[in-house]
């Protein structure tokens, strides 16, 4: 794996990725509207950003897929280019956010099962030619337990964020398992949290359009790699039985002393 290293956080090896940007995102100026779709990568950030996108905008016509993440973003681009009000997808930890977002601003954080997103990282991986990975499955398992990867480990970012910001009333939380179970109830949670004020009918075209087989139907390339099968539990596919053994006594002991909840399954 290949990965740019900056305050103890490895970030994906863009040539453009300099330690000034991620610093000066620290004082970038908010605006009231901000919203930020806070992810570790893999958990459903583009689905999301779909939903977001449709109930703030008010338009279901045409899928409007995030051009980079907050991190990949010029400072000019961010200020200048994009249009009010700002989705800011990112996968930074809380330490790296922009000061004050999460007490200023809205901000949506998805989790998703750390088994699945294990199976899509490494799929994501091989087919990203900066992540510089070309193993197999069994030698890429033990990277991801021990956090070789970008945004280091699952169980570092969730934590993290959980245990700064669970009592936030700024920050909705959703799941990717949630979202495969009730999509519609899920948007209308975000509705609610954003206050966009949609009617059924609205967030009825959201559901249908945000559905993986609409997204998938009219990507672009720079996209194609984000949709890959889209469900809950492939990982039993993947993982052998000792992998699962392995997996769980090393999820008990991180989670141990935490109240967060992870759904394997349906
Ligand atoms: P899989 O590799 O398991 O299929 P991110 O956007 O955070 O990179 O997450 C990518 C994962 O979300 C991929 O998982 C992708 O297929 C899945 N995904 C993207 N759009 C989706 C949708 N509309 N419904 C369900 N899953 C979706």
């Amino acid at each position: 794996l290949t990965v740019y290293e900056w305050d103890n956080v490895y970030f994906p090896n863009w040539p453009w990725l300099k330690d000034a940007h991620l610093k000066a995102l620290r004082t970038m100026p908010l605006r009231e509207d901000d919203v930020f779709l806070c992810t570790y990568p893999k958990s459903g950030t583009h689905w999301a950003h779909e939903i977001l996108d449709m109930l703030l905008t008010g338009k279901t016509d045409k899928h409007q897929l995030p051009t980079a993440p907050l991190a990949g973003m010029t400072m000019d681009y961010i200020e200048h280019e994009l249009a009010s009000p700002r989705i800011f997808n990112n996968h930074l930890y809380p330490k790296h956010m922009p000061e004050g977002a999460t007490d200023k601003v809205k901000v949506v954080c998805v989790s998703r099962n750390p088994k699945d997103i294990a199976v899509s990282m490494y799929h994501f991986n091989k087919v990203s030619p900066e992540m510089g990975y070309d193993g197999e499955w069994s030698d890429f398992l033990p990277l991801f337990l021990e956090g070789k990867g970008i945004y280091n480990s699952w169980w570092e970012y969730t934590l993290q964020w959980w245990n700064a910001e669970k009592k936030n009333p700024n920050i909705l939380w959703l799941t990717y398992e949630d979202m495969q179970e009730d999509c519609f109830h899920q948007i209308k949670r975000v509705d609610q949290f954003l206050d966009t004020g949609r009617t059924l009918d609205f967030m009825e075209t959201v559901n249908k359009r945000c559905s993986f087989q609409s997204m998938t139907k009219s990507l672009q390339a720079q996209h194609t790699r984000f949709f890959r099968k889209g469900e809950v539990g492939d990982w039993k596919n993947w993982f052998t039985v000792a992998q699962n053994e392995e997996f769980d006594t090393f999820h008990q002991q991180k989670m141990k002393n935490s109240d967060f909840t992870v759904r394997f399954e349906l």
